[in-house]
């Protein structure tokens, strides 16, 4: 089904278990009737292996022209190599907030979940000043770390949370720190956070908590918690915790948003373990790209496309193996096309 208005957004496929998931959601998309026109563009070790450069001039050409992007997972060494080309993407076009919700799709160890993770996306840790200082004939002795946050940046992440919550009807942030420890690099976040929500009071909440109870919290109680905000480091890592109450980082979508850009990703990485085995669980990037559905005002599409997804899992009992499921990535797909035929 071809769209009466297309629009034009970057398709970056990526590695590992990119290729196979983004095939998939294509599919999904195409039975659904999406606005999107797709011009392809390689990044992470297959735009290594395309063009010689993790992070191509024509890939970010392409973003820079259609300010749209579906993504597939990239791959960064660990250690010494390449600096991720996630990170630089999302310095590039400033793509300051990153939106990570999950929610209950399928009976699981938790019922009921849905929290939104709001992620400052620049700052933080992630600037990554890192150095060695020598001792001795060590010249690696001592290693150092730089954060950084500034007093502008964390009110701007913090607004974009407050107005995210009025969009869509949320009622409570929690602002995650460690204040108690990084009383600079964390504590601008808090502060600045409890100056915007004075703007939101009588219609937004906020409280704020350490990051340590919190991954706690996460675990005994999480239907406390609404809305995350969450400095960089931080929101990585807890990010991938509520997934874990949703069923893995299969079932984990993310918006990185900016003003100039927004590109939609899985919140996992390439998966290099199952990678090429045609068993991945494509339902993370195939959020993700309802979520880019919301972000041009197709919530008609993004509903219906959801409904398939809820519908092939919960009444097809069509599930990959992640989800104690069968399926492989082509059934699944498969499955969710026909219920995009039969609603
Ligand atoms: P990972 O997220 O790729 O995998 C962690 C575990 O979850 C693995 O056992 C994997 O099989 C499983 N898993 C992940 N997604 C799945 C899916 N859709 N279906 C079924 N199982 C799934 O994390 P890992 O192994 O630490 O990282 C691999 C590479 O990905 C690294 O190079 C890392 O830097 C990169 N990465 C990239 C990200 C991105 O592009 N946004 C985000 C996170 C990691
Ligand atoms: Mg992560």
């Amino acid at each position: 089904m071809s769209s009466p208005n297309p629009i034009t957004a970057t398709l970056i496929p990526g590695d590992g278990i990119g290729p196979e998931t983004v095939e998939s959601t294509i599919q999904i998309l195409d039975a659904l009737g999406s606005p999107f026109l797709w011009d392809v563009q390689q990044a992470g070790v297959a735009g290594i292996d395309a063009l010689g450069d993790p992070l191509p001039e024509q890939t970010l050409a392409s973003i820079r022209k259609h300010r749209l992007a579906l993504k597939g997972p990239l791959t960064t060494p660990v250690g010494g190599g390449f600096r991720s080309s996630n990170v630089r993407l999302r310095e590039e076009f400033e793509l300051y907030a990153n939106v990570r919700p999950a929610k209950t799709l399928i009976p699981g160890r938790f019922e009921n979940i849905d929290i939104v993770l709001v992620r400052e996306n620049l700052g933080g840790f992630y600037v990554a000043h890192e150095y060695y200082i020598p001792v001795g004939n060590d010249p690696k002795a001592v290693a150092v770390s730089t954060g950084m946050n500034t007093r502008e940046s964390s009110k701007r992440i913090a607004r974009f949370a407050f107005e995210y919550a009025l969009k869509n009807g949320r009622k409570k942030i929690t602002v995650v720190h460690k204040a108690n420890i990084l009383k600079l690099l964390t504590g601008i976040f808090l502060d600045a956070a409890r100056e915007v929500a004075k703007e939101y009071e009588g219609r937004v909440e906020m409280d704020d908590m350490i990051v340590d109870a919190c991954a706690m919290q996460l675990v005994l109680n999480p239907w406390r918690f609404d809305m995350l905000l969450c400095t960089n480091l931080f929101g990585d890592i807890l990010s991938d915790q509520i997934a874990g109450l949703v069923g893995g980082l299969g079932m984990a979508p993310g918006a990185n948003i900016g003003e100039s850009a927004a590109i939609f990703e899985a919140v996992h990485g390439s998966a290099p373990d199952i990678a090429g085995k045609g068993v991945a669980n494509p339902i993370s990037i195939l959020l993700a790209s309802a979520m880019m559905l919301d972000h041009v005002d197709k919530q008609d599409l993004a509903t219906r496309l959801r409904k398939a997804i809820t519908d092939t899992l919960n009444i097809d009992s069509i599930r990959t193996r992640d989800l104690k499921g069968e399926a492989t990535t082509k059934q699944f797909t498969d499955a969710v096309c026909k219920r995009l035929a039969s609603g």
